[in-house]
């Protein structure tokens, strides 16, 4: 089929790919000049693993290509992905001007379009229940082409979304028209293993399907995190408990890893626009704005961590922050918990040793010369009076760690993430606080500093 993709971010570039992967034609339109001619050259602008080799094969073939010229893009389409972004405003309620541009670009190249079939618009982007009606709505007001507009939440997960796309848990459809229920049957035919993980309903229970599940997971996340704190009050160990509850098939096991808070450019955002869905059908959502709380602290709390247990003000140490990333696999920052953590490291006077194996680039432009950037995990710890472990970047644990508790002011690691093994540790010579889990107390080898 003809696809035309708007937005070539995370979602739309991954979408994109992988729909000409499975052999259809896709162009991509992106607004960005820099990312266009990225785009245009033949890179990919964004790390994710797999993406890159896939791109550059069906771009070379020419079953992808890009264009910044909506127009053109949209002339030959039989459906088109809007897949732009929908960040929070300042208030938590979502920004819908890039959505809206979107949507009136292309309502623009249909009304030039003398095309007699059926154009399907598909919104992939996360939009508050009421969007696609409306959006459907102005194009039947705005334009004669024969129009329809299905929402098409996307599930895939940053580090993974390849394969999330090739081989998804589900596909949720959301509209009216049997008409362009077919046509999105027909387009994700090779993806649907099972009938019953194609699911059609109306655009609300679509959009808010994807709303539900974000918050569903968060609030995993944030009850696991919680319950570090008793953990770590009463001796228990919350891996433990992660598998004496996972294995309850009524509960599962997936999203109940304890940490440090998490981020990302979807949990947040969604999270917070469920609270203000929730005010603008006149209810008050406490537990959303719970799971949110919850969050927020646990970010704080593992910086008073570290300083509680450093047994000194946080002025003038020396703290390695190992991991930017929101997690591992991806160069994306958005709402990572290292962009809260540094920034209570700093506000209370701590010089920052950072690293990351893919975001630092994209962490420079938002401390600058705030934090000393440091190029490998070893240098970063080197002279610190801790390490705080962000990221679960499987790289932190295979690292030399006698070489590197030699080399640091005061052995100790803050695991924010519970991946580094206890042992190991402890057979380093480091001080290990994990999170909710038992800590391991070596005797402290301090050295003067020089
Ligand atoms: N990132 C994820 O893991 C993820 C997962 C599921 C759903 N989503 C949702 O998908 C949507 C997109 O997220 P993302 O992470 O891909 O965002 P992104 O910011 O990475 O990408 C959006 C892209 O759209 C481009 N753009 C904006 N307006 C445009 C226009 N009028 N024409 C052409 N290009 C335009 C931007 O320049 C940008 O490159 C959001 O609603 C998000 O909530 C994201």
């Amino acid at each position: 089929m003809d696809v035309t993709v708007i937005g070539c971010g995370y979602v739309g570039l991954v979408t994109g790919t992988c729909l000409a992967a499975i052999g259809h034609t896709v162009r991509g339109v992106e607004k960005d000049p820099a990312k266009l001619k990225t785009l245009q050259d033949g890179h990919c602008p964004i790390f994710e693993p797999g993406l890159q080799e896939l791109m550059q094969e069906n771009y070379a073939s020419g079953q992808l290509q890009f264009t910044g010229d909506v127009k053109s893009a949209v002339k030959d389409a039989e459906v088109v992905f809007l897949c732009v972004g929908t960040p929070p405003k300042a208030d938590g309620t979502v920004d819908m001007s890039f959505l809206e541009g979107a949507g009136k670009e292309v309502c623009d190249a249909l009304a030039a379009n003398n095309n007699e079939y059926m154009v399907t618009i598909i919104v992939k982007s996360t939009v508050p229940p009421g969007t696609n009606r409306r959006l459907y709505n102005f194009l039947r007001e705005q334009t004669k082409a024969h129009v329809q507009v299905v929402s098409n939440p996307e599930f895939l997960k940053e580090g993974t979304a390849v394969d999330d796309c090739l081989r998804p848990d589900r596909i949720v459809i959301g509209g009216e028209s049997p008409e362009a229920f077919r046509m999105m049957r027909r387009l994700y035919d090779p993806l649907v293993k099972r009938e019953e993980n194609f699911m059609t309903m109306n655009w609300e229970s679509a959009e808010l399907t994807k709303y539900a599940a974000n918050s569903m997971l968060a609030a995993r996340i944030s009850f696991m995190n919680e319950m570090t704190i008793l953990c770590e009050h009463y001796g228990a160990d919350i891996e433990d408990i992660r598998k004496g509850i996972g294995s309850d098939n009524r509960i599962g096991p997936a999203f109940l890893k304890a940490g440090c808070g998490y981020g990302g450019s979807c949990f947040p955002k969604d999270v917070a626009a469920m609270e203000h869905i929730s005010k603008a059908a006149g209810h008050e959502s406490l537990f959303v704005h719970a799971v949110q709380t919850v969050n927020k602290n646990q970010k704080k709390r593992f910086v008073d961590k570290i300083e509680c247990k450093l047994g000194r003000p946080l002025a003038g140490a020396t703290i390695a922050v190992w991991g930017l990333a929101f997690k591992a696999d991806t160069d994306d920052i958005r709402e990572s918990s290292a962009l809260d953590v540094i920034k209570y490291l700093l506000e209370r006077g701590a010089h920052v040793k950072a690293h990351d194996y893919k975001g630092m680039e994209n962490m420079k432009q938002v401390f600058k010369d705030s934090v000393e950037w440091c190029g490998d995990p070893v240098t970063a710890a080197a002279g610190a009076d801790a390490v705080a472990l962000v990221t679960d970047w499987p790289q932190y644990t295979t690292l030399p760690f006698r070489k590197i508790s030699a080399t640091m002011n005061t052995p100790i690691i803050f695991d924010g993430r519970n991946c580094l093994h206890r042992d190991v540790m402890r057979e380093s010579g480091f001080q290990y606080y994990p999170m909710g889990r038992p800590a391991v107390e070596n005797k402290l080898r301090l050295k003067t500093r020089a």
